[in-house]
């Protein structure tokens, strides 16, 4: 019978093993009496007070309980006899793993020296100790393995047959170490959490891991990529805004701010004989109210795409792709036949259009030259082939193209260029309708002009009504084969919701 886990307990730090080595602000916290599970979060927040920049080099960015708790689910049916913690900080990972498992084995598990802790800092690890023992049994304590210390010096082994729970930090490596094993993911990246998930992928069976999302479709985290290639399991991440997989924690450098917090993402790999690649969610954008509901594995795997995915020269990066949208997808990049917009530009053409360089909800394309910053101008030769990109960039093809392989800040020039086209395929009378509805378009920009402020001035856009942009989309939907008259499928591309889609502004 499943047992239930004990009430949180009272300590006093005085009383505990280990409290010699923990700050005094801490032992003074413990003498007035704390819950035992708040002392690694007094711990955090004592560290984001003392030194916000010593935080910020090592990359401590704490998980908050609700995600833990998720990452625990993932993490217990895995395969894997020795459960390790690698960057554990004081347990906020570990702890409600053991607590799932139940106190009985939880504490067999200790008991039999197959509990493995990591971390550079001696005292969080001190904590997450401590607090084990205190919930499972100071008898056993001492049979915890941790070990302190730097995880990526190469004398640092993870045990056989190993599972692994770990939010590596998230900071960038300044100076490459005599004691590492230079990998290409290390080298190339010099991010320490794209280093320590490569170590931990290849020394574990399985794992849990939160890391930013930006090794899905970043040019420089390729090697990892690659290195995934021999694995399976899935990925899901999580936009930044409206809600923030890191908020609910307010102390630190960065999860006090929502705005530029990082874009996080899961992975989940499975048993090594299974080495057929990754099924991967879209970017998951959340409203707060929608947190307790999103976060629990069957919603969130209900995300998924169904193919398993590995990477290759040609496709070096994880697409985040709704289920629903796969199989478009796949079509509209059979008929491109790796035809890109860049095939239509032409330098110094006489039909020039303007793009501006960001794109939270949708992305634009105007005749006139918007006032604002950042922008592109994309030049043609051919009225009609500036037809047919002004519609695609203004239809949910060219936004979507953006989310599937980036979704960050702004739109890189370089992946603009290489929306698949299907220009090329279109007949006469096609390239007659895609230049006539751009051209209806382009006439009316001045009266959806918007403004937007940014470093105190404002930013001209164009917000079309979405008419416009579900005419486009049923025009490419008809050239690629799917001539039906059902709604948009592409609401769940642009909506600032994940349980139900409304479009964000
Ligand atoms: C993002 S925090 C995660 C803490 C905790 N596991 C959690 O999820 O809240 C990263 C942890 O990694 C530790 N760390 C940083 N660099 C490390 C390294 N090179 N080797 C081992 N641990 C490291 C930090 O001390 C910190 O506790």
């Amino acid at each position: 019978m499943k047992k239930t886990p004990p009430p949180p307990q009272k300590t006093r730090l005085s009383h505990s093993r280990g409290s010699a080595a923990l700050p005094d602000r801490l032992a003074r916290a413990g003498e007035i009496g704390v819950s035992i599970d708040r002392l690694g979060e007094l711990y955090e927040i004592d560290l984001s007070r003392r030194n916000k920049i010593d935080k910020k080099v090592r990359g401590q960015y704490f998980t908050p309980g609700d995600v833990a708790e998720l990452m625990s689910d993932w993490f217990l049916p895995l395969k894997g006899e020795n459960l390790c913690d690698v960057c554990c900080g004081t347990g906020n990972l570990i702890v409600p793993v053991l607590r799932k498992l139940g106190r009985r084995k939880a504490r067999a598990l200790i008991a039999a020296g197959r509990l493995y802790l990591y971390d550079l800092d001696e005292t969080a690890l001190t904590i997450c100790r401590d607090l084990i023992g205190a919930l499972f049994g100071r008898d056993i304590q001492d049979a915890v393995r941790a070990v302190p210390g730097d995880f990526l010096s190469s004398d640092v082994r993870l045990p056989e047959n190993c599972k692994v729970i770990s939010n590596p930090p998230y900071s960038k490596i300044r100076e490459l170490s005599g004691a590492w094993t230079l990998t290409d993911a290390l080298v190339s990246s010099r991010e320490y959490y794209s280093a320590i998930m490569e170590k931990i992928l290849d020394q574990s069976r399985a794992s849990v891991i939160i890391t930013p999302y930006s090794f899905i479709g970043g040019k420089k985290f390729y090697p990892l990529r690659l290195a995934m290639n021999g694995r399976s399991g899935f990925i899901v991440s999580f936009d930044n805004v409206p809600g923030n997989i890191f908020r609910g924690k307010k102390h630190g450098v960065f999860n006090s701010n929502t705005s530029n917090s990082v874009r996080a993402a899961i992975t989940v790999t499975d048993d090594r004989e299974k080495a057929a690649g990754y099924r991967v969610s879209p970017l998951i954008r959340f409203k707060n109210e929608e947190r307790a509901e999103l976060l629990t594995p069957a919603r969130l795997e209900s995300f998924l795409g169904k193919t398993r995915q590995s990477v290759t020269p040609d496709a070096p990066r994880f697409r985040k792709c709704f289920p629903a949208l796969e199989e478009i997808l796949d079509r509209w990049r059979q008929k491109a036949e790796g035809e890109t917009l860049s095939d239509l530009l032409a330098k110094g053409g006489k039909y020039a259009l303007c793009v501006p360089s960001t794109c939270r909800y949708f992305s634009v394309a105007s005749r006139r030259d918007l006032r604002r910053v950042g922008k592109y101008t994309l030049a043609f030769d051919d009225a009609q082939a500036w037809g047919f990109a002004y519609a695609m960039i203004n239809s949910s093809f060219c936004y979507w193209h953006w989310r599937l392989y980036d979704g960050g800040i702004a739109y890189p020039i370089s992946l603009l260029k290489e929306m698949p086209s299907v220009y090329h395929r279109l007949t006469p009378a096609e390239k007659r309708t895609f230049f006539k509805t751009a051209d209806e378009m382009a006439r009316s920009e001045e009266k959806f002009l918007s403004y937007k402020k940014n470093a105190g001035r404002p930013q001209e856009n164009i917000k079309f009504p979405t008419e416009y942009r579900e005419r486009i989309n049923r025009l490419v939907l008809r050239v690629l084969g799917f001539p039906g008259r059902g709604p948009d499928p592409f609401g769940v591309v642009h909506s600032n919701r994940a349980l139900s889609a409304s479009e964000g502004e």
